[in-house]
């Protein structure tokens, strides 16, 4: 039996390596260059740069990026890596994140604008925050975190809030104190918010009464109240809830108060006009914010970035691949409430005194021009946005652009793999042929870029990232761990091999999933305190050209990369659980022309209980509630069983495969192969099995885990 059960899972690892295998044959695109006038203007043209940040001068060479910030006291120790993989950066050395991204810029541009916000609402005015604004602001809200709440350096508080300017000056007023932030996105459930107020357990959650959504006005207010009760439900109580308000002179919400619980913010800063709180100077490694992502296992993770490494790391990216100048005007379509919006909107722009954009609503409402109107009429010049954006203005608005006279210099696409018909569109239509575009791929974990074209020195390719970016050294591995050079031809897993600032410190409250989920896989000796035995895990797949350019394919874990955003299966199961006829639930992606992936749940029902619409209907109502609406299945397909190995797992790769109309491989090791054509009869109905192969991340849908 023993033997039995190693014969058939040696079988399935086979299986795995000859999929991982498979040569991938894509059609090489062409390349497109940047223009003269671009380059005439570009931060990063010095050919010598990569020798500069080439692997001999590593880690030295991202001395350059952290001498772009104002240190207080310099560092003595560039990279420690005495308690490998928990690396150090910058060691020694302190600084202010909030000083680095308003104080220092005073001097120059304190009536410069740092912040430009456009409401949804196109009849509201535009609102433009100087530096000097965004100073006063900062600190009377920090003011009302050390004075008003009591907080200090260390502590943990959580923001739950739409795409408005109070957002970064919460953020920073955080940042001035050394206070972490987690910001959770605001289009997250209140449950959501809930749960990851319990892990970071936070005593403060700040949020806003209300926001524009596709000309709805929510209240968003109802959500806090939620998120309270569920941390309360996990042990962990709220005291303090402030509220801003989304209109100066109404309430945005009819949901109450809680007397001695909830505070409008409004109201709080009446109290400390014009206090200015002097900025704490923090080492190096303090932690500066956490960002809740999801992973291939269990709730969500706290991802933890640092103070110096993070704001280094964003600053010099954002400099040379973004080439940003402070003259510049750029927008970043990205939502604050993302790693994203964190790196790109708010730190690594305002480091550089640059002028940032932020946009509350939705990209096509009133209609598909509404982005280029936004960017004509504010001057944009460098714009960011991600490839479900673009297809989906693509798709409502493709003559759109022509209408409106803006003038972007360069674009950036990120969150996804974009395909090259989108690209296309993107450069010719958005950006007129002349602007340069980087795909840049990276992860929350990351902090900032992994991969992307340098945009004055590096041709573009149409749905290629790019080769890595200054100081990133990657390697692609298969499934055991052997390298698959450039110019492969094969599909793999992609790592890199060294550490930079811009990683993440750990997950916070559990160093061993941190260690195991991304490096486990492919450590060479648990002992080593040698970074070069610690190849980072990223959990996609991709192939690596012979011109050094990487392909993105997906993930290779059980996340399901929705619109840019990251949901976990786990998650999304649990939540199905949740309905009590539910006995066993699995959820896969499927393709999607808009949204990249959408999740397609499985589910199998207690004994006795009889298949219906409407239990269907309260497993999607679930996950809206636990989730939110971002993570809305589908379908919802209640099946006899679910195709299991003979050690127990659901193989949701099979089910991904059918519900893509995909070939579903071989399945003789699974306990019960016959439910798999039952299954297939159910979804594709009765008729031959496709043969397609199909999309990398599909076919190996939770094989790594
Ligand atoms: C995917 C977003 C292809 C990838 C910054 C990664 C991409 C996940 C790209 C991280 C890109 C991100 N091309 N795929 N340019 N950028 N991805 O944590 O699968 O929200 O692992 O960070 O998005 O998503 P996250």
């Amino acid at each position: 039996m023993a033997e039995a059960r190693e014969n058939a899972e040696a079988k399935e690892d086979e299986m795995r390596l000859t999929e991982a295998e498979i040569a991938v044959h894509w059609k090489e695109e062409e390349y497109y260059h940047p223009t003269p006038k671009f380059i005439g203007q570009a931060n990063l043209t010095d050919p010598a740069v990569s020798e500069r940040f080439s692997e001999k001068n590593f880690p030295e060479c991202f001395r350059e990026y952290a001498d772009m910030l104002t240190w207080d006291k310099y560092w003595t120790t560039t990279l420690d890596t005495s308690n490998a993989p928990f690396w150090k950066w910058f060691v020694g050395g302190k600084l202010n994140v909030c000083y680095n991204c308003v104080d220092r810029n005073l001097g120059k541009y304190a009536n410069k604008a740092a912040i430009l916000w456009a409401s949804e609402d196109e009849n509201e005015p535009i609102v433009a925050l100087t530096y000097q604004e965004l100073y006063v602001q900062v600190n009377e809200m920090a003011a009302v975190l050390r004075d008003f709440c009591g907080l200090k350096t260390g502590d943990r508080v959580t923001v739950h809030m739409p795409m408005v300017p109070q957002l970064p000056v919460t953020m920073l007023a955080c940042a001035r104190l050394g206070i972490i932030h987690s910001v959770v996105f605001g289009g997250f459930s209140g449950e959501a918010c809930g749960t990851r107020i319990e892990d970071s357990k936070s005593h403060i959650l700040i949020t806003m009464d209300g926001y524009y959504r596709s000309g709805k006005l929510l209240d968003h207010k109802a959500a806090a109240d939620i998120a309270v009760k569920k941390a309360e439900s996990e042990g962990h109580k709220v005291e303090k809830v402030l509220i801003w308000r989304r209109f100066r002179d109404k309430s945005a919400t009819s949901t109450p108060l809680v007397e001695g619980r909830d505070y409008i913010v409004d109201d709080l800063l009446k109290k400390y006009r014009g206090v200015i709180v002097p900025p704490v100077s923090m080492p190096a490694e303090a932690p500066l914010f956490l960002m809740y992502t999801s992973g291939s296992t269990g709730k969500p993770k706290g991802c933890q970035h640092s103070t110096g490494g993070y704001l280094a790391y964003v600053t010099g990216t954002s400099k040379y691949i973004q080439d940003i100048h402070t003259t510049d005007i750029y927008w970043c379509m990205a939502d604050i409430g993302w790693i994203t919006g964190h790196s790109y909107i708010v730190y690594g722009p305002l480091a550089l005194a640059a002028t940032s954009v932020m946009y509350e609503g939705v990209p096509t409402f009133p209609d598909a021009g509404r982005v280029w109107r936004i960017a004509e009429r504010l001057g944009v010049n460098i714009f960011h946005t991600s490839p479900t954006s673009i297809r989906m203005l693509r798709k409502l608005g493709p003559d759109e652009p022509k209408k409106y006279h803006y003038d972007f210099k360069s674009m950036t696409t990120v969150g996804e793999p974009i395909e090259p018909e989108a690209w296309l569109w993107y450069y010719h239509v958005v950006g007129r042929g002349k602007a340069a575009i980087t795909d840049t791929w990276w992860q929350t974990e990351n902090g900032g870029f992994l991969c992307s074209t340098k945009p004055a020195m590096d041709a573009m390719k149409p749905g290629s990232t790019g080769p890595p970016v200054p100081g990133i050294f990657p390697v692609v591995y298969d499934e055991n761990g052997k390298e698959l050079p450039p110019g492969a031809g094969k599909a793999g897993n992609i790592c890199i091999r060294n550490p930079w600032p811009g990683l993440f410190q750990t997950i916070w409250g559990d160093p061993d999933r941190f260690v195991k989920q991304y490096y486990v896989k492919y450590n060479k000796d648990p002992k080593s305190k040698d970074w070069r035995d610690w190849p980072y895990f990223a959990g996609d797949g991709a192939t690596w050209a012979k011109d050094g350019y990487v392909r993105i394919l997906g993930r290779v874990d059980d996340v399901i990369n929705v619109a840019g955003h990251r949901l976990g299966t786990k998650e999304l199961e649990s939540a199905c659980l949740t309905v009590p006829e539910i006995a066993e639930a699995a959820v896969v992606p499927i393709v999607d022309p808009e949204r990249g992936r959408v999740p397609e749940v499985y589910v199998a029902l207690k004994p006795g209980i009889k298949a219906s619409d409407e239990i269907a209907q309260r497993v999607t109502l679930a996950i809206e509630t636990t989730i939110g609406k971002i993570a809305r299945p589908r379908a919802v397909r209640i099946v006899p069983d679910m195709p299991k190995t003979r050690s127990g797992k659901i193989m949701r790769r099979v089910l991904a495969s059918i519900s893509n109309r995909m070939d579903y491989g071989d399945i003789t090791t699974l306990s019960n192969p016959e439910v798999v054509e039952q299954i297939r009869v159910q979804v594709q109905g009765a008729g031959p099995v496709k043969t397609e192969k199909g999309p990398e991340d599909i076919r190996r849908f939770g094989e790594t885990t």
